[in-house]
């Protein structure tokens, strides 16, 4: 990139209030990565990163150093909610959430029992996660154990940080993909033993949403998560009004949809909770108190007809985080989706600057699912997940980069037009795992 210097923006912290940040772009940066651990070992400008580390020292490992310059280095980007197997069937067509799921997505997900298809797609799944640039992510498998076991096998290989688990369903869903109550949560606990800190492995324990889990297979849930003070849960909540009612005949005696999750000891820090589009004041509250987390999707969201997701409102209360929900979502691009929470904003006077788009996809995420000490930017002793970009990869971008004078305004044409186009490599713990081949 062409402007010059060290640049410092000041960003209102999305997950952490009343915490104010800094963006720092340096015009002709240098960043030091130690390849025994795939850890960043310092940052700065190219001429004080060379002096300081640029010749190999005796008795040390060669220093090896590629060039790549007039691109753009950003930390890895962080994906809070996507649904692995359904990227079979991301685009069907014309359904709103639960005629989409019955019509569509219990198909597509029934096939996860099958070991070689879970395998298959969640390699397939992850090479598009590299390709898109996006390096961490809290993800959706089946409620098939085997469904989780190929993730976890498949990103172990590739070293990525990710976090998934077993999708809870006990009921309100095809018989084949329900598991019965105490079963679903035996897997769960044996997928936490085998998983949870192995590497750089998560679980997350995956209660589909209110409709779909038995009161008492949530009650089990939540005595699950309590037992740990580090396993994530996540969880769809008030995404369509059509679930949200269903949720209301199910549970008359609840005072909301986010009551029935509060009773069963579902919330928390630790907890992630998809769209979040109808809540009232008092469960804003109820997110604040416990610290739970929303991840707003806004691809989804228009996708399905869901709704417009009021972030001034939802971040005035808890930490947001943004997220694809593919196949819901129809991009597993997180620059798309930064493009497309623009527009669900701008239809609410709120316009989402570059700057604040781009904290959020890397260190925002990772602040909201607690990971910031490992992931998000480029401290020294940060896990060295990286994308390089590059800002003239088609020709549209291209021109229009020559026609924009600051940095800000480069970026936000980055973050209205930028997708996998842009991506030319994605370096995991300071590994390359992704080349453009368009490129050489
Ligand atoms: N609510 C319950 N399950 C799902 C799902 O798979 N996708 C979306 N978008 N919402 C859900
Ligand atoms: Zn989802």
């Amino acid at each position: 990139m062409q402007t010059s210097g060290i640049d410092k923006h000041t960003i209102l912290n999305p997950v952490i209030k009343g915490i104010t940040v800094f963006a720092e772009y340096i015009a002709d940066g240098a960043l030091v990565i130690d390849d025994q651990t795939g850890l960043v070992v310092d940052y700065g400008s190219s001429a004080s990163i060379m002096a300081e580390y640029g010749r190999t020292q005796q008795g040390q490992q060669p220093v090896q150093i590629h060039d790549h310059k007039h691109k753009l280095i950003l930390p890895g980007f962080i994906d809070t909610h996507v649904h692995y197997p359904q990227i079979d069937m991301i685009a069907a067509f014309g359904e709103q959430l639960l005629d989409w799921l019955n019509n569509y997505t219990f198909v597509t997900e029934a096939n996860f029992g099958d070991r070689k298809v879970a395998d298959d797609t969640a390699k397939f799944f992850l090479q598009q996660l590299l390709a898109n640039g996006t390096t961490s992510a809290m993800v959706f498998a089946t409620s098939h154990p085997e469904s989780v076991e190929a993730f976890f096998t498949q990103s172990t290989q590739l070293n990525m940080r990710m976090i998934t688990g077993n999708v809870l369903m006990d009921q309100n869903a095809p018989e084949h993909l329900c598991v019965p109550t105490e079963q679903g949560i035996r897997d769960s606990q044996n997928i936490i033993d085998k998983w949870h800190g192995r590497g750089r492995q998560h679980v997350a324990i995956t209660p589909r949403f209110a409709i779909t889990s038995s009161p008492k297979q949530l009650k089990m849930t939540g005595e699950l998560y309590a037992s740990y003070n580090d396993v994530y849960l996540q969880t769809h909540l008030a995404e369509n009004l059509a679930e949200v009612a269903f949720v209301r005949e199910l549970y008359p005696n609840h005072k909301g949809y986010l009551d029935v999750y509060a009773d069963m000891g579902l919330l928390g820090r630790y907890t992630t909770l998809a769209h979040g589009i109808y809540l009232d004041t008092s469960e804003y509250e109820v997110l604040r108190d416990t610290g739970t987390q929303i991840a707003h999707c806004p691809t989804s969201n228009l996708f399905l007809g869901s709704g417009l997701f009021d972030l001034s409102k939802t971040l005035s209360y808890t930490g947001v985080s943004i997220a694809t929900d593919v196949g819901a979502g129809t991009s597993l691009s997180m620059l798309t989706t930064l493009s497309e929470a623009y527009k669900v904003q701008q239809l609410q006077s709120n316009p989402l600057s570059a700057h604040q788009g781009l904290y959020q996809i890397t260190l925002g995420n990772a602040q909201s699912l607690l990971l910031e000490q490992k992931i998000g930017n480029f401290m020294p002793n940060k896990e060295a997940d990286f994308v390089v970009i590059d800002l003239g990869a088609t020709a549209l971008l291209e021109r229009r980069m020559t026609q924009t004078s600051s940095l800000e305004e480069k970026l936000f044409v980055l973050m209205m037009l930028g997708d996998d186009r842009v991506i030319e490599q994605t370096v995991i713990a300071g590994v390359s795992r992704y080349k453009n081949r368009t490129r050489v």
